[in-house]
């Protein structure tokens, strides 16, 4: 495991948007996605490096490491059209770039299934953009879930739909309840890691997945036992390690 700690939000941002590139343009590997304000920074910066010196875009392929069920496709609060919207339009990249759980039909079970098996087919994803939740999620990994879980269907807590309902002003009763993951067994067959995490609210969750024993209650803490794992921190989230 490798802890890397930089000064500030911004170097973070510039370190994780160049692995990006360099694996899923350069190395044209696999590259899972996760959504969320932290990589949403990385993802500009990825299109605005692009947007002054453009790279060659076509050999990358991406991939959600989560989605709603239930949402539509091109509801700005889907991981879907997050990903569209911040890789796929800034990059000119073809759909077939893109593997989305959205592509799956089915109950989110059967989508889970699925697109872990999409997944699988083409070789597996080789890297992996993580954020971490405030509570040591992952994807809707929340605390409690197996360490032994594959792609999976979830429940959404309370508090994710009243982001959604603040953030996207969703109608309540238009809400999502369920929603698609990876599960921490298929981020951890994964072969190289990168959790970005910036910012205070996400110390707690950094020192305790780094520092706590591998415990479902604090699902990050299973990266412990991650063979090729970087956490790219700024000054902020690593504050109390
Ligand atoms: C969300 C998403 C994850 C994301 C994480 C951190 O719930 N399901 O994919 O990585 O939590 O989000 P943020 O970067 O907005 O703090």
């Amino acid at each position: 495991m490798k802890i890397e700690i930089l000064q500030t939000a911004a170097q973070v941002n510039a370190k994780a948007a160049w692995h990006f590139i360099r694996r899923a343009a350069f190395d044209g590997v696999l590259t899972g996605v996760a959504t969320g304000d932290t990589t949403r920074a990385v993802y500009a910066l990825v299109a605005a490096l692009y947007e002054t010196a453009p790279f060659d875009t076509s050999k990358i392929r991406i991939c959600a490491l989560d989605d709603y069920a239930g949402i539509e496709g091109d509801h700005p609060a889907s991981c879907s059209a997050r990903i569209r919207a911040q890789l796929q339009v800034p990059l000119h990249l073809r759909s077939e770039q893109l593997i989305l759980p959205e592509a799956f039909p089915g109950t989110p079970d059967a989508v889970a299934q699925a697109y872990e098996e999409r997944l699988t087919s083409l070789g597996g994803i080789q890297t992996q953009l993580l954020g971490i939740g405030a509570d040591a999620h992952l994807g809707f990994c929340r605390p409690g879930t197996p360490f032994c879980s594959p792609a999976h269907a979830v429940q959404l807590p309370e508090d994710t739909r009243q982001m959604l309902h603040r953030k996207y002003t969703l109608e309540i009763k238009k809400l999502p309840r369920c929603g698609v993951t990876l599960g921490l067994k298929s981020i951890m067959q994964i072969p190289e890691l990168l959790v970005i995490a910036t910012g205070t609210a996400k110390a707690r969750a950094v020192y305790d997945s780094l520092h706590h024993a591998p415990d479902e209650r604090i699902p990050a803490s299973i990266l412990q036992l991650h063979p090729n794992v970087t956490w790219l921190l700024d000054a902020e989230a690593a504050s109390l390690l």
